[in-house]
């Protein structure tokens, strides 16, 4: 086997091979004291414990040894708007004034490409210091904001999923396009970037009020004119948005019908919070397996409500269920610290979410959520070798609390509950490490 091109991992490895709300923890997750993971030309090609995996390790490659960290799958994060990272905790009320009063103007700035590089740079250099090897991200109306998004995920082998915003109406003039502009807008981006390398394009129409019926419809023309397209838009987020749905479009059921209708929904759509939904919405998603992501830091920072995960995991009406940081209404990029948020939300609605729970919708879950867990998600030999490692004692109370932990559960639990960017001592993508500074 060739030197050239391989990446020797060794530490404690844990990574899931089903889902642990269904399932005894036991059964699928799989858990390795002392294991290695080995990487080459971006694939994984072996991983178990170390004393069955060192002799398959060609001569002179040198072990990246994390005798204390914890190995695990790439982090996941399904819903995040990259030009928002500064308007990030901005003081302000709820959705609707929150996006008028700071979101418009900060995404107008995009309009200049040198803004979009500098920042979509800047957005993925922060998303390895927090873990996230895959994003699913909003761009802004500019076709510049996502050519500089995939330009700097391709530059870090990073798999990330954008698209421009399609928005034709209820927004400054600065920030609309039209459905014509948008169809000849998508399909050039598309052309160009959907599936080049790891990347990948989703029909963005920002959310039912920012959209006409002919600009839906233009996405729907797309997508079936390249079935294969993601979609990412928001659901249901406050009470005022879904009254503001009602009069926009008063010959449809409700908001997630319009969604329905104009065919945006199903397998690889992704919708943002639904936090507010009838039965008979619930109802749709599971029948469609249309994904829904929820972003608890910035349900909470806008006061938009309790997401009800429990209920996405209903034996008999499941919906797929991701995890977002939604910045810049989130207030965090660390999975981390989201999920300790999400740990929250479930307690306020009198559930939980245990640790193996939560970390599985951050890597598996998420992959799976998003299909992409042909891909990643886990460390199953031939999928691609993202991966970040951890460090349960990066902090003086980390190392405090850690004392006072008897399993691995518990670590993970305190790591999602106390931890955060600093716990992130290592992330690779496709095999290849990047420094965290
Ligand atoms: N709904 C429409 N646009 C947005 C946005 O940028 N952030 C959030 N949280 N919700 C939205
Ligand atoms: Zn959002």
């Amino acid at each position: 086997m060739e030197i050239q091109n391989c990446t020797a991992l060794r530490g404690e490895l844990l990574w899931f091979t089903g889902n642990p709300f269904l399932a005894k923890a036991s059964d699928c997750t799989q858990h390795i004291d002392d294991g290695i993971l080995l990487i080459q030309n971006g694939k994984i090609i072996a991983c178990g414990a170390a004393h069955d995996i060192m002799p398959q390790i060609p001569k002179g490659v040198t072990i990246d040894h994390y005798p204390d960290g914890i190995i695990m799958p790439g982090f996941i994060d399904a819903h995040v708007h990259y030009p928002q990272m500064q308007i990030m905790g901005a003081y302000g009320k709820q959705l609707l004034d929150w996006l008028n009063d700071y979101t418009y103007r900060a995404e107008q700035a995009y309009a200049d490409p040198e803004h979009a590089r500098i920042n979509a740079a800047f957005f993925c250099d922060e998303l390895l210091k927090n873990g996230t090897t895959t994003a699913a991200s909003f761009c802004t109306v500019h076709p510049a904001s996502v050519e500089a998004l995939f330009n700097a995920a391709s530059r870090r082998n990073m798999a990330i999923i954008a698209g421009k915003i399609m928005m034709d109406r209820n927004a400054p003039e600065a920030l609309l396009d039209t459905p014509q502009l948008a169809y000849d807008q998508c399909k050039e981006l598309i052309k160009n970037w959907h599936g080049k390398g790891r990347n990948l394009y989703a029909l963005t129409p920002r959310f039912a009020p920012s959209c006409s019926p002919e600009q839906l419809t233009v996405a729907r023309a797309l997508r079936q004119e390249f079935p294969d397209l993601y979609v990412q838009s928001h659901l249901s987020e406050s009470p005022d948005e879904i009254d503001w749905v009602k009069q926009l479009f008063p010959e449809h059921e409700g908001y997630l019908d319009v969604y329905d209708h104009y065919e945006l929904t199903g397998p690889r759509s992704l919708l943002g919070h639904g936090i507010h939904l009838t039965d008979a919405e619930w109802h749709s998603l599971n029948d469609r397996q249309t994904t829904l992501v929820h972003c608890p830091t910035s349900n909470l920072f806008l006061g938009s409500g309790l997401f009800d995960l429990a209920r996405t995991q209903s034996p008999n009406n499941s919906v797929p269920v991701a995890i977002g940081t939604d910045v810049g209404a989130g207030t965090s990029l660390s999975l981390l610290v989201t999920l300790g948020e999400a740990y929250k939300v479930a307690q306020l609605r009198g559930g939980t979410l245990t640790a193996y729970q939560a970390f599985y919708l951050i890597t598996l879950g998420a992959a799976r959520a998003l299909h992409l867990d042909h891909d990643i998600g886990s460390f199953e030999v031939g999928k691609t070798g993202d991966v970040v490692v951890l460090n349960p004692n990066a902090t003086s109370l980390l190392r405090h609390r850690m004392e006072f932990t008897n399993n691995i559960e518990e670590i993970l639990f305190i790591l999602m509950t106390l931890g955060d960017d600093r716990v992130i001592k290592a992330t690779y993508t496709a095999g290849q490490k990047h420094k965290i500074c």
